[in-house]
């Protein structure tokens, strides 16, 4: 591994690159904000990222409307008003899901980007229009959070400040700037009084809009002659950009090669020219532009740079999708996605030390036959390990989890239940319906779910906090995408009969029900000399027959076993006794 992550600093620049910008207008918060914003992401700290760039908006709103401020309080801290209070309303929602899921990711932090563009001399609010985009596409790919609320944000704060204030946010101070009104008053335009001239910039929007539904996209080029319609068209255009991010959603059909940036694009392209309103947006937009010239070049210049703004979003989605990325950005959050030492680790720790189960292992490598592509066979959705405690379920789960990963390419998804249910049922439900999107997007994928339980248990009454997670579980086992999806879903329990009944019938995990007994006598013994070799350790014969008798499970044998050991070491051998009598009674050995 390289000291240096090339790839995390070209992401880190593109998304701090905002912040260096408004060095242009105020050095110090320029090159402060850059650095640190850059330095976090870096680190990935991801949701402090967020946090601070933030901060940093704040301050430059401070400092762009101070002198407004020290002219007339009142009308200083109105302008302040709008410009923070609308993207904290907006922004503190996109954290709070942020946070809420679970997502540290680099969406919040380009949205406020683009706000921060905002004061940034053109073309820098084009650009914002493009980070803004550039956040709605990352924030689909990072599946936890609202693709619509970037562009929203940023046209609201822009288009508000253009009501209530004389310049636009996007004015700074004394710059030339993409202001519509300057654009317009340039032409030759009388302007009709502020709220009026509002009020045609959203109702022609949304003109235009109903017009690409009813009207021919020939007649439409006609209509959209006016210079305005281009600035809203361009409006109009990061809007339904954002709202037509579909493919980049984690469905496992509309799925991009996500190795494959190219692969990307294209798929943002062939979407975009299946958009009929886009596509009718673009021809109008088009139009505007060649019929308004000088001004048309002002404007495809604010295009080109907004398509830049763009690009970096189809940049950044490629980057949060490329899974090596997810393991290790996700790894430890919502879900555990172990690499591939890290699953050889799992796989020695909890497959190869059980003794005595090797018909159960047959069984479960030959079901994997089922993810082979066999016509008319459909892969197998779930399986149950149940049985009395410490008879090696999980350990068994664990270590097929593992070797379906290294043997047969499946992704493993680890769920934790005590993670999913933090922060109440719906946030639960919400949680666990992300690892299964994840899972089908990711598929050949295993997901592993010990204690299932905690999750999946009956559905007595409908407020009792488990009732979502059992819905997800029933809904996501049955493989809403497609029957034949190749996602298996292990689950474990000692407490079978509190599960939901339609969560253990076949088609879910009662595809494969498996139950794990308390192991013979003979094999007991057969347990404790397999643990004792694989930890080196020689057992008394006379100790070793009793403790045959006496413990009932592996468990019992692991623990006997491990005392044993340690008396060992310590040269304490006349207290092995102890370890039988501790395991068995449950007094201290130690
Ligand atoms: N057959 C076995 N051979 C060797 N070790 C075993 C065996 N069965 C269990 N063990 C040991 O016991 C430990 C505990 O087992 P495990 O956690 O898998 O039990 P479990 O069935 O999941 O119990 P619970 O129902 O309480 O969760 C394992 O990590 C393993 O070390
Ligand atoms: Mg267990």
């Amino acid at each position: 591994m390289s000291v240096v992550d090339y790839k995390r600093m070209a992401t880190g620049l593109l998304v701090s690159l905002p912040f260096l910008l408004l060095s242009v207008v105020n050095i110090p918060l320029g090159v402060a904000s850059f650095i640190a914003v850059f330095a976090l992401f870096y680190l990935k700290k991801f949701l402090y990222t967020s946090l601070l760039s933030l901060v940093f908006y704040i301050i430059a709103v401070m400092v762009f409307y101070g002198t407004a401020y020290s002219a007339n309080p009142i009308m200083g801290l109105a302008y302040m008003a709008i410009a923070i209070l609308l993207p904290l309303l907006i922004y503190g929602l996109d954290l709070k899901i942020a946070v809420d899921t679970y997502s540290q990711f680099i969406s919040p932090t380009l949205g406020i980007g683009s706000l921060v563009l905002m004061f940034v001399p053109f073309p820098g609010p084009a650009l914002g229009l493009g980070y803004a985009v550039a956040s709605s596409i990352v924030s689909k790919r990072e599946v936890f959070s609202n693709y619509w609320l970037p562009p929203l944000g940023f046209i609201i704060v822009y288009l508000t400040s253009a009501l209530f204030t004389e310049t636009p946010i996007g004015a700074g101070l004394n710059h030339t700037v993409l202001s519509m009104q300057d654009l317009l008053v340039y032409a030759g335009v009388t302007l009709p009084s502020r709220p009026l001239y509002m009020l045609a910039l959203f109702g022609s929007f949304i003109l235009a809009v109903l017009a690409s539904f009813v009207i021919p996209k020939s007649l439409l080029i006609k209509r959209e002659m006016h210079v305005r319609s281009m600035a809203v068209m361009t409006t109009g255009l990061a809007v339904h950009l954002a709202s037509v991010i579909k493919p980049f959603s984690l469905q496992p059909h509309a799925r991009v090669n996500v190795r494959n940036y190219m692969g990307v694009v294209k798929k943002f392209v062939s979407y975009l020219t299946h958009s009929r309103i886009v596509l009718a947006l673009l021809i109008s937009a088009l139009a505007g532009l060649i019929l308004s010239l000088p001004l048309g070049l002002w404007s495809l210049l604010a295009l080109v740079v907004s398509g830049i703004g763009v690009l970096v979003g189809v940049y950044a989605a490629a980057y949060v999708s490329d899974l090596d990325t997810l393991k290790s950005l996700f790894s430890g959050i919502l879900v555990d996605v172990p690499n591939e030492q890290e699953l050889e680790q799992l796989f020695k720790e909890n497959w190869l030390v059980l003794i005595g189960m090797d018909e159960l292992k047959d069984r479960l490598i030959k079901a994997s036959m089922a993810f082979e592509d066999i016509p008319g066979v459909r892969p197998i959705h779930g399986m149950l390990l149940y049985g009395p405690a410490g008879t090696g379920k999980t350990a068994l789960g664990i270590g097929y989890a593992a070797w379906l990963g290294l043997n047969k390419g499946f992704n493993v998804f680890i769920v934790r239940a005590g993670r999913i249910l933090r922060g109440g049922p719906f946030d639960a439900a919400h949680r666990l319906d992300l690892v299964f999107q994840l899972a089908e997007a990711y598929q050949p994928a295993v997901v592993y779910i010990d204690e299932i339980d905690a999750l999946g248990r009956v559905r007595e009454s409908p407020d009792a906090p488990t009732y979502l997670t059992t819905s997800v579980l029933l809904q996501d086992i049955d493989g809403i995408v497609s029957r034949y999806a190749k996602v298996l879903v292990i689950g474990t329990t000692n407490n079978k009969d509190v599960l939901d009944p339609a969560l253990v019938r076949p088609g879910r995990l009662g595809d494969m029900l498996i139950y794990v007994a308390k192991p013979p006598k003979e094999l007991v013994k057969k347990i404790i000399v397999g643990i004792a070799e694989q930890k080196k350790v020689t057992i008394p014969s006379d100790l070793l027959d009793k403790a045959s008798e006496t413990l009932e499970t592996g468990a019992d044998a692991e623990s006997f076993v491990n005392c044993v050991a340690l008396k060992e070491k310590l040269g304490l051998e006349n207290e092995l006794p102890e370890c039988l009598q501790a395991v068995s009674t449950g007094l201290p050995a130690y």
